[in-house]
């Protein structure tokens, strides 16, 4: 049932275990008695995690599930998310202590402690109450790896105040859609921003975004490039204030108030299998609960001693519950990083690490996959001794990536956690305990104490060891999404119509329990790719694609890749008079530069391909199964219900003169 690609059989053969040291294992957080705990008393065992934070009010019932599929966590409670990841860390006299060891790309840093962390997110918080921000309203954020971007996150929490963060590679189109959609009052961006060694624009982004926006009150933009920016940052009077003049002269104190669990948090954007983003909301208790609890226990994290490093984007879901609110409610020290890895240098990570002393790195397959391009005399050149714990995020890790993490960065002994989990989970899901498990290399392998999930037929039964199907969650977990912004709809379809009658909810990804019935995640079934680690939906770049003058139609796929998991194959038919025109390699590089500019440089196609013609079945339905194999470089599957069987010829013979790469 699963559409798997090449490599998994190998994948899935994979034998070799690594149990924790006894050291490790003596001093982890997380035991093997925690599945035992879980498993006797669900709620009790969350309500023990939800006691790790500080409530206002205690709550007066753990789970409410009656109105399914639209959870109630720690009913009745009260908190403040803000003061859980900042205040209460200073109160109990861990002021001094560094929250954010920050790393410019240019090579600047700034060391910001928790009584620092406390200020800024107070002024800033006080700078939202200025411009009459209240409860609910929603503040999006587009900016890239900057402090700032934490104190807006925080203050937005500290106010009850929903953000929505808006990845800073997407374009304009993009972040105009998601600005709409969740209408934003303010948002928060930067002049520019440090890339590869140089500034780009980032407000430009922004303006051209907002012209004609309706909800968008003010704009206030961080100054981090000033004069290294060519040309003049633009300004509307009366709708951009410069940060550090707004925020700068606020005051640094402010009392934060509690506000309900199920009190919203943010929305986090997302490619669904349609065209339209769906805009993913988290709430406050439970999700805080799950975020706090799985960076404890799935890291190993001790607060004071480790140095974390996550180095995801706070654009992405990994940011917001690693690097924001799960480790500062867990009083980490982190490092954040502003830029790209290969900036100056290829060992610009191991640098760091070697400086802070990282001591637990989180990072994703993709990267691994570009390290090992790199070289491994290149950590080798570093002191990563620091390093005690390893973690993977964002597809499947192949084992030849986890072998080597575990051999060059890990120094052979480092645990390996592949962790499991989506936007929509809002938190780790499935991933080895690092003193419990004995890990195998690329299987995310069991469900977390207190998470359920199962892998099951189409007829909804739980298949056996050695058996493949779909990925569910059959019981709902504190920090599950708790609907699509405005389309309640859409939430029920997407997740909870598949399985509606035995309420699982569908993750959309293929797996298959190994002999020992640990858990292999195969990726997704629907149309949906992931790229890098990112979610970009096959409609979402066919709608870029044919809303380009020269396209008469499109159908894209997502095709394995060595370096990025999946690369974006896209088969176009072009109109009559453009294909006549325009010279194919022109053509394709203008769709591509079209595809940027409408969703952002991460859905650029690997490949275009220009056809005459598209598979279709006799109903006209567009055969991806049959792109994918030309894709891959594959025999072409079954054809017998094509309407004409001699297109996928002409696209074969075509596909290896069509290639175009940056
Ligand atoms: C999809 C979720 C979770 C934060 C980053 C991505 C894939 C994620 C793994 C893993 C295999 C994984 C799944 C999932 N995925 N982690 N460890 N092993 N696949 O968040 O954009 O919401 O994407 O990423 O396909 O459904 P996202």
């Amino acid at each position: 049932m699963t559409e798997q690609s090449p490599g998994l059989d190998n994948l899935l053969n994979e034998v070799r275990t690594f149990p924790p040291s006894t050291d490790f294992a003596a001093q982890a957080n997380a035991k093997p008695e925690l599945y035992d705990e879980a498993d006797a008393d669900r709620e009790q065992f969350w309500a023990k995690q939800a006691e790790r934070l500080d409530w206002d009010t205690p709550w007066t019932q753990v789970l409410d599930w009656t109105d399914a599929p639209f959870a109630k966590w720690f009913v009745g409670g009260k908190l403040n998310v803000a003061y859980n990841c900042v205040d209460r860390h200073v109160d109990s006299g861990h002021g001094d202590q560094v929250a954010i060891h920050w790393v410019g790309e240019p090579g600047d840093t700034r060391d910001i402690t928790y009584a620092q962390l406390k200020d800024e997110v107070s002024k800033t918080a006080n700078a939202l109450l200025s411009l009459g921000a209240k409860a609910g309203d929603v503040v999006a954020i587009q900016l890239q790896m900057i402090p700032e971007a934490i104190f807006a996150m925080l203050a937005c929490a500290r106010l009850g105040v929903l953000h929505n963060v808006v990845f800073g590679g997407f374009s304009p189109h993009a972040l105009r859609a998601r600005v709409d959609d969740a209408a934003a009052k303010i948002i928060i961006t930067s002049d520019g921003q440090y890339r590869r060694g140089k500034a780009a624009p980032m407000k430009a982004n922004v303006d051209e975004a907002l012209e004609g926006a309706e909800t968008v009150e003010k704009v206030i933009v961080v100054r981090r490039t000033g004069s290294d920016l060519e040309g003049e940052v633009s300004w509307t009077e009366g709708r951009d204030l410069w940060w550090h003049e707004l925020v700068g002269g606020q005051s640094a104190e402010h009392t934060p108030e509690a506000f309900d669990a199920e009190h919203p948090l943010f929305i986090l954007y997302t490619s669904g299998t349609t065209g339209k983003p769906k805009g993913i909301l988290h709430t406050s208790g439970g999700y805080l609960t799950q975020a706090a609890y799985t960076h404890h226990n799935v890291f190993d994290h001790k607060a004071g001693e480790d140095v974390y490093w996550c180095t995801a984007d706070v654009g992405w879901i990994t940011g917001h519950s690693y690097i924001v609110y799960g480790p500062l409610a867990n009083r980490a020290t982190q490092v954040v990083y502003e830029g790209t890895p290969n900036t100056p240098h290829e060992g610009r990570h191991w640098e760091i690490i070697q400086k802070y002393k990282v001591s637990i790195y989180y990072t994703a397959p993709t990267l691994i996959r570009t390290f090992m391009k790199w070289g491994a005399e290149i950590p080798e050149k570093y002191d990563l001794t620091s390093l005690r714990v390893l973690g993977s995020v964002g597809e499947p890790i192949n084992p030849e990536a986890w072998i080597w993490y575990r051999e060059h960065i890990g120094a052979g002994k480092a645990p390996i956690v592949d962790t499991w989990w989506q936007t929509e989970t809002g938190a780790i899901m499935i991933s080895p305990l690092p003193g419990v498990t004995s890990t195998k290399p690329g299987s995310a392998q069991r469900a977390l104490p207190g998470i359920s999930a199962k892998v099951v037929g189409d007829d909804a039964k739980e298949v056996g060891n050695g058996g493949g199907g779909l990925l569910v969650l059959d019981k709902p977990w504190p920090s599950m999404l708790r609907g699509i912004w405005g389309d309640n709809d859409r939430y029920r379809e997407t997740y909870w119509s598949r399985f509606a009658d035995q309420g699982f909810y569908f993750a959309g990804d293929g797996a298959k329990y190994d002999a020992d019935g640990d858990i292999w995640l195969l990726g997704r079934v629907d149309d949906v790719m992931n790229v890098s680690g990112h979610r970009i939906s096959t409609t979402e770049v066919e709608s870029a694609l044919v809303s380009h003058p020269t396209v008469a139609e499109a159908a894209v796929v997502g095709a394995a890749d060595a370096t990025t998991g999946q690369g974006i194959v896209a088969f176009v038919i072009l109109r009559g008079n453009a294909g006549a025109s325009a010279s194919g390699e022109e053509a394709v590089q203008a769709l591509r530069n079209h595809v940027a500019k409408e969703i952002g440089p991460i859905a650029k196609p690997r490949q275009i391909l220009i056809v005459q013609e598209l598979p279709k079945t006799r109903s006209g339905k567009i055969m991806r199964r049959l792109l994918r194999d030309v894709a891959e470089n594959r025999q072409v599957g079954d054809v017998t219900t094509l309407a004409d069987s001699s297109v996928m010829d002409l696209i074969s013979a075509g596909l290896n003169s069509g290639k175009s790469e940056d």
